[in-house]
């Protein structure tokens, strides 16, 4: 009998952390029994760098999933496959909202499996009402000054209206 997995990642940049977010972090907390929300340094996807510190992403993340038995926060920095064996994590889990996710989670993955093949990847389709949102767009209607409170916990959206302030 193969080992089960019992400790997954949910990892990302979260910068900052929606309701999208959320919802995945949620179903892999149903499907495991342990859940670390992987923090990224990370320049972003187009390695240009981020709207919030590490610091800043992390504790905003901690305040808007509140306390979850059996789901932490943690930062990490270089490669998740190295987080992921010094947390002792069994698999990664992601959301793909479209099928624009697809391609890029598929690359991810692919690495990923290269760098460690026991490392699993396993994908959760967000719900439907979250298929859109991510982090970028929250921050480019934010940016404008609009209302972000149906994508964000009021935490984050509070943080935006101070980081967006003119
Ligand atoms: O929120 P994102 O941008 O989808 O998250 C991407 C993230 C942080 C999960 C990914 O960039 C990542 O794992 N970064 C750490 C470096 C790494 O291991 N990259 C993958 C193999 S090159």
């Amino acid at each position: 009998m193969p080992d089960t997995i019992q400790h997954v990642l949910v990892p990302g940049t979260f910068d900052p952390i929606t309701y999208g977010h959320i919802d995945v972090v949620k179903r892999a907390r149903r499907i495991c029994p342990l859940v670390t929300v992987a923090v990224a340094e990370s320049l972003g996807k187009n390695g240009v760098g981020t709207a919030f510190s590490l610091d800043e992403r992390v504790a905003l993340a901690r305040e808007a999933l509140g306390e979850i038995p059996g789901v932490e926060v943690r930062p990490f920095r270089g490669l998740l496959v190295d987080f992921a064996r010094e947390m002792g994590a069994d698999a990664v889990v992601k959301g793909l909202r479209a099928m624009t996710d697809f391609e890029y989670e598929l690359q991810q993955a692919d690495l990923n499996y290269r760098l460690d093949n026991h490392l699993e990847s396993i994908f959760v389709m967000s719900a439907p009402q979250y298929g859109y949102i991510s982090s970028s767009v929250v921050r480019q209607i934010a940016s404008f000054g609009g209302d972000v409170s149906q994508l964000v916990t009021d935490n984050v959206a509070e943080a935006l209206r101070r980081r967006y302030a003119v």
